[in-house]
């Protein structure tokens, strides 16, 4: 939402959008669309508003190609206020097209547009209820819906009604998971957003002090709007509007602060069933009615995201980027945390519910995929310095059992955005369940992170690629740091303390040093890309390097993966091993050492001819394997975050060699949320 003091063309603020739409491309890239006044300045001085929209299946570049082919949109024409909203999809209901992708609209008219992330579950029976009175639908989308029944609300209102309120009656319709941005030609130069369960932010942007860093709510009980101002400084007190005086100001809505950190560090992070209205450049904030716990003003926080952290650089992409990072991302997870002096661990996300988390019975980690395996790569650790039960678990398949939950059991939540839906419903579960909720993520102002009672931020940076890499390594190192925080003042405990907190301290440069085999790794990946399938097999602190590594394969390269646990090995997957199925396999000098030289012996006795990863001075292994991987040795439990480089880098390679795009492998997204 645009209203500076410089007059934008359209050119510029279609700039604006799809530059906005690229760094946000992460999140989803089958179609992208785009929806901003039409007509010439003719039309606007006369004020004849009309929505123009263009959509275009692929990529967002593929948008931008159409958006140069329109002849007849003059480019030139200068707006002072401006609204224009833009989506690129992930697919989940209807195959991506022209006309299943964002802004949907209500009519041919476009009286109102929309652009949803989320799913709308109960769709169906709104289609049909809206298809008898007589609403055509266009696509197979659960969003075209949300467009349709604004327009039901509005031509069925009795009296005059805002847009906030409008929007406000639609999602109160509306079951499921969204984040939606409406315009309309019945509400020029409005925008409303509003969110349930997915994320939602606004950038603010001013070249002036802004007056205030609250924006209080209004809440709208018995029909009249109720103000929570008064406690709070500095904002209009009549109309809880921002900015209270009339000074311009720029607005970006948008689902992650990527997108707008090149206008504005600035932000507020809506919270579900907020409805935000910006009408005529002023902002507030709604919700029906206050409930017990609610803060009645949403913060406008400053965000340390600089730019250049989502560009690039020098690397092909951002994948590779974010592994070849690992060695700062590690260190900034520990930074100001770890006392390498006097080893010491101090986790101020955790400081007030310690004591409590010492208590209690049992700690369950949850999560999906990659941040799931990172609950499998900590859990022997965690095991042994909390003494405590540790259970790791999906979060559909925690969801799917019903898993009992205790109030004296304490739940972590292992996300790197903080708003996979999964592990957010399974997160409301254990809430409901009165356990303690533990974030672990790498979002400040994510779901996840907001909705814990208390966590701990990996600090990894943004990771933009879709393949997670350096929000693993961060997320291990974290949870390490947590088990360490744990048995602090065990006496007992205290050599193994002193031994891992010295083994963090040289993590960034054994890191460093793995990364140098990059030219190796790439040599083998010359020799693997064709192939169709990798088993990786390890056991003990590294079978979660298997699940991971395995994952990363599959997931860019579309070769066939499977991390298999080398104790499991005689049961059944060794059948799948001859002389021509490539195998990784794992082998570290610790106490399972013995048992995977055996199966080594086993893969090797049936043709197998294993690449293995192993420690550089294990002449035992390095003599007997044909091929080797050689990394550096430290200590037991942190190991796996070595042993799983050579793997990220190899399954980079190979989707390189294949002709992949690395940053966006087909049909997945950065942030799933939806179930
Ligand atoms: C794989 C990957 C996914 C995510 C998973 C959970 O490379 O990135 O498996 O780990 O979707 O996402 P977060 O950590 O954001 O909850």
């Amino acid at each position: 939402y645009l209203n500076y003091h410089v007059p934008r063309t359209r050119r510029e603020i279609l700039e604006i959008l799809l530059k906005g739409l690229h760094r946000l491309e992460y999140r989803g890239y089958d179609s992208a669309g785009v929806g901003i006044d039409g007509g010439n300045q003719k039309d606007l001085d006369s004020n004849i508003r009309s929505i123009q929209l263009i959509k275009q299946r692929g990529k967002v570049q593929a948008l931008d190609e159409e958006i140069n082919k329109q002849q007849d949109m003059d480019m030139d024409v200068e707006f002072d206020v401006h609204l224009g909203i833009a989506h690129t999809r992930w697919a989940t209901h209807g195959a991506p097209s022209p006309v299943n992708s964002h802004p949907h609209r209500s009519d041919k008219n476009n009286e109102f547009i929309v652009i949803h992330n989320g799913i709308i579950t109960n769709y169906k029976d709104l289609r049909k209820f809206l298809e008898s009175k007589g609403y055509e639908f266009e696509s197979e989308t659960d969003t075209e819906t949300i467009a349709k029944l604004v327009k039901y609300v509005y031509d069925n209102r009795e009296n005059d009604i805002t847009f906030a309120t409008l929007v406000e009656r639609v999602t109160q319709q509306l079951e499921g998971a969204f984040a939606l941005v409406f315009k309309s030609v019945h509400y020029p130069d409005e925008a409303v957003g509003t969110r349930r369960g997915g994320p939602l932010l606004i950038g603010v942007r001013s070249d002036h002090q802004l007056s205030t860093d609250h924006i209080p709510i209004l809440y709208r009980s018995s029909g009249k709007d109720k103000k929570s101002c008064s406690s709070l400084p500095r904002t209009d007190q009549d109309t809880c509007l921002f900015p209270v005086d009339q000074k311009s100001v720029e607005y970006y809505f948008a689902s992650d602060a990527s997108a707008v950190i090149e206008h504005t560090n600035r932000v507020i992070f809506l919270e579900d069933d907020d409805v935000a209205a910006v009408t005529e450049g002023r902002l507030s904030i709604h919700r029906i009615k206050r409930t017990a716990g609610d803060h009645p003003a949403r913060a406008i926080q400053t965000l340390q995201m600089e730019l250049q952290q989502i560009m690039k650089g020098n690397y092909s992409a951002f994948m590779q980027k974010e592994i070849f990072e690992q060695p700062e991302s590690v260190f900034n997870t520990m930074r100001g945390r770890v006392n390498f002096a006097d080893n010491t661990v101090t986790l101020g996300g955790l400081k007030d519910h310690i004591k409590e988390i010492q208590r209690c019975r049992r700690l369950i980690l949850i999560a999906c995929g990659t941040s799931y395996h990172a609950g499998v790569a900590t859990r022997q650790v965690l095991e042994e310095l909390t003494e405590l039960p540790v259970m790791i678990e999906l979060a559909s398949d925690f969801l799917d059992r019903n898993t009992p939950v205790f109030r004296d059991d304490v739940c972590f939540f292992i996300s790197q955005s903080g708003e996979t839906a999964d592990s957010l419903m399974a997160l409301r579960y254990c809430k409901e369940r009165g356990a303690l909720t533990v974030g672990v993520t790498n979002t400040v102002g994510s779901s996840i992170s907001r909705e814990t009672d208390c966590g701990v931020h990996i600090n990894a940076g943004p990771e933009i690629g879709v393949a997670s890499t350096k929000a693993y390594t961060s997320q291990f190192v974290a949870l390490i740091m947590f088990a360490l925080l744990m048995c602090d003042d065990r006496i007992s405990m205290q050599p193994r303390r002193r031994e891992i907190i010295q083994g963090l301290r040289i993590l960034p440069d054994l890191i460093k040093e793995v990364l140098s085999l990059d030219e190796e790794i790439q040599k083998l990946a010359v020799e693997l890309y064709q192939q169709k399938s990798v088993l990786i097999m390890g056991r003990g602190y590294h079978y979660a390097t298997c699940l991971e590594g395995a994952l990363k394969i599959k997931e860019i390269t579309y070769m066939h993966s499977e991390g298999i646990l080398a104790g499991e090995l005689k049961h059944g997957p060794l059948a799948l091993v001859d002389n021509l199925m490539p195998v990784i396999m794992i082998i570290m000098r610790d106490h399972t050492y013995v048992k995977c030289q055996n199966a080594l012996q086993q893969v090797v006795a049936r043709q197998g001819r294993p690449i293995v990863i192993c420690d550089q001075d294990d002449e035992e292994t390095i003599n007997s394997s044909s091929r080797t991987i050689k990394v550096p040795h430290c200590v037991d439990c942190l190991q796996g975050v070595l042993s799983v480089i050579p793997l990220q880098l190899l399954s980079f390679h190979l989707a390189v060699m294949r002709g992949f795009d690395v940053d966006c492998p087909r049909n997945l997204a950065k942030s799933v949320t939806v179930e």
